[in-house]
This record gives structure tokens, C-alpha cells and sequence, in this order.
């Protein structure tokens, strides 16, 4: 289904991005000077990617949709799950804008928001592809058109047109702009 590889495919761009910034912040709690902006491109992916984006369509599109019935359980356990990533987010938000490069102190503080909300967001993820995208494909699968047009709605109301592709470049960039922080294997 269309809109199963759409979500399966964003949970992909997260899990990368969730290594990179792991990776970064165990090198903060160090006290090696990761350079901020790293982290605060990781801060705009998620609240534009992941929040915004792609917690938007399943909360805009999917969740609706499957919240009576058999799947209600379901369907109010991933928007509790949603309130926690923001709130998550917020604390990393928060660690980012305190963070001092080479200070250890709030590199480790910044290195705990990371775990936590990386943690979360994974767990989140394993819990939609076990339980969320098999509900998608039994219940929804009469509706998979019009929906995918209403997730490329979002991506340019709520986004703009070209976020998303930017959001991609920056992904890609985050690896080798980490690179010259991690030790020398
Ligand atoms: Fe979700
Ligand atoms: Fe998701």
C-alpha cells in the first residue's frame, strides 16, 4: 500500500538520523566540541519532519479513521505516545539551546535528551510497525488513493513545498559533519 511505504519510509529517514544524533551526543558527554548547529539541524528535523510531517499525517489521516472498533486501544496509545514525543522534544529543544561546545556538563545534558527521546521514538516506531501498518492494510486499503493525496496535502500546507527534500539533503549531511568529531578508530 502506498501509504504504509510512505510512513515505512519516514520511519527509515528518523532511525538515521536518531544514530547520527546519538552518535554526536556520546562524544558531547566527553566534552568534545561537537559543533551546535549540528544539533540544531537535528532539532528542525524533528519538529518539522517528524512532528509536524509525519506524526501530522497519522494523527491528520490514519488515526481518525481507525479510532473505534477494534483498533480504539490502539489508535489512543499512539496519540499518548505522541504527546510524550513532544514533550521529549521540547526537553531536547531545550538541552540544545543550553549547550555549550566542550562544555561537558551540558553536553551530557544534551547526550541524556538524546536517549531519551531516541529511545521513545524508536520504540513508537517498532509499536506502529507491528500493530499500526497491518490495521492500515486490513482497514484501509479501499482508501489508500485518497489518503496518499491527502498526506502530499500536508507535506505542502503544513511543510512547504521543497522542505521535505531539504529536510533529505540535511540527513545526508549530518554523517560526514559528525565524522571529524568521532575518535580515530
Ligand atoms: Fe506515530
Ligand atoms: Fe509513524
Amino acid at each position: 500500500m502506498k501509504i504504509v511505504d510512505t510512513l515505512w519510509t519516514e520511519h527509515n529517514a528518523v532511525q538515521l538520523v536518531l544514530a547520527q544524533a546519538r552518535r554526536a551526543a556520546a562524544e558531547t558527554e566527553r566534552g568534545v566540541p561537537v559543533p551546535a548547529d549540528i544539533f540544531a539541524d537535528v532539532q528542525e528535523f524533528f519538529a518539522i519532519f517528524v512532528d509536524r510531517c509525519h506524526h501530522g499525517k497519522e494523527e491528520a489521516e490514519i488515526f481518525p479513521r481507525l479510532a473505534a472498533g477494534s483498533t480504539a486501544a490502539l489508535i489512543q496509545r499512539m496519540e499518548a505516545d505522541h504527546a510524550t514525543g513532544r514533550r521529549l522534544a521540547a526537553a531536547y529543544a531545550d538541552a540544545v539551546r543550553a549547550y555549550r561546545p566542550g562544555d561537558a556538563a551540558t553536553g551530557q545534558r544534551l547526550a541524556e535528551a538524546v536517549r531519551a527521546y531516541a529511545a521513545f521514538l524508536s520504540d513508537h516506531i517498532d509499536l506502529e510497525t507491528q500493530e499500526l501498518f497491518p490495521a492500515i492494510e486490513q482497514q484501509l486499503a479501499d482508501q489508500d488513493h485518497a489518503i496518499a493525496e491527502a498526506f502530499e496535502g500536508i507535506e505542502i500546507n503544513r511543510i512547504g513545498p521543497g522542505t521535505h527534500e531539504r529536510l533529505h539533503g540535511m540527513i545526508d549531511s549530518l554523517g560526514p559533519r559528525i565524522a571529524p568529531w568521532m575518535p580515530k578508530g
